[in-house]
């Protein structure tokens, strides 16, 4: 699964999923350009770890629900390596309120965050696809909540339910270019997004009960999946979503 020659963006990349995905790309051989908005020290050890395996890097700090800031994004990546062939739209944010309480902002934030970010990134993504030639992978890191009801948190399932309908529709129209667009379903991952349920033992334990293999999956586990479609391997995969989620969806009817 050599992903060596090729060069990936992965937004929200310096923590939790995003930077598992970091490491997996780099260890299959990719460049990759970390995107990040806070904390540049954790992207400054990346970084390292990513030298460390032998290959190229940047990190760049760019807002992606800022159309600006992910064209500068980009603009940074084909001028550090000349091309983009992997794009993970991953950076995400939940605001954990019901429907009856959302105000405004939360709603738009929620949006430009997760949603408008995955539209022009894959819309950018796309344009220097076609413009260098030879197709492309764009890999979508939506949710199982992209299908699955979750109340108390209505704008991210809106959000995710954009992006299934994003991955499948941006997958046919962008078929005749090779470029192949995929979704990531995770269900429950260990990272700081879920911290509040990881510092309570009884909702950790809760949820773990719900789970039929019984924990939450570890970063690694999502990003080995989004390296393989990456991959000339997954080469027939597109407009649809792959869903790791340790059985949740199949057994249990909402947490
Ligand atoms: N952890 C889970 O259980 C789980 C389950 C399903 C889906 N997901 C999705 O996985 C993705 C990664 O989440 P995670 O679990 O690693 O949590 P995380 O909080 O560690 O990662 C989210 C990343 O997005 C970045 N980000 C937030 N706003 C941004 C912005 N405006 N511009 C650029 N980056 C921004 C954050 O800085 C962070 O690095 C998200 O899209 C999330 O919805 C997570």
């Amino acid at each position: 699964m050599s992903l060596k020659g090729k060069a990936a963006v992965v937004t929200g990349g310096n923590s939790g999923i995003g930077m598992a995905i970091v490491l997996e790309l780099a260890r299959q051989g990719a460049s990759v350009v970390i995107d990040y908005v806070a904390h540049p020290e954790a992207t400054e050890e990346l970084e390292r770890q990513v030298h460390a395996l032998g290959d190229q890097v940047i990190g760049v700090k760019a807002d992606v629900s800022q159309v600006a800031e992910l064209q500068n994004l980009f603009a940074a990546a084909v001028k550090a390596f000349g091309r983009v062939d992997i794009v993970v739209n991953n950076a995400g944010i939940e605001t954990r309120t019901s429907i009856l309480n959302t105000t405004e902002a939360q709603f738009e934030k929620v949006m430009a965050v997760n949603l408008k970010s995955a539209f022009f990134g894959t819309q950018l993504a796309a344009q220097q696809m076609i413009k260098q030639g030879g197709g492309g992978r764009i890999i979508n890191i939506t949710s199982v909540h992209e299908d699955w009801p979750m109340p108390g948190n209505t704008a991210y399932c809106l959000s995710k339910g954009g992006m299934r309908m994003l991955t499948r529709t941006a997958g046919v129209e962008l078929a005749p270019h090779n470029i192949l667009v995929v979704g990531v379903g995770p269900g429950a991952v260990a990272t700081p997004i879920n911290l509040t349920t990881m510092q309570d033992p009884l909702l950790l334990k809760k949820l773990d009960s719900a789970i039929p293999l019984g924990r939450m999956a570890k970063p690694e586990e999502i990003a080995s999946l989004v390296a393989f479609l990456a991959s000339d391997g997954a080469s027939y995969i597109t407009a649809t979503t792959i869903f790791a989620d340790g059985g949740i969806m199949q057994s249990s009817p909402g947490l």
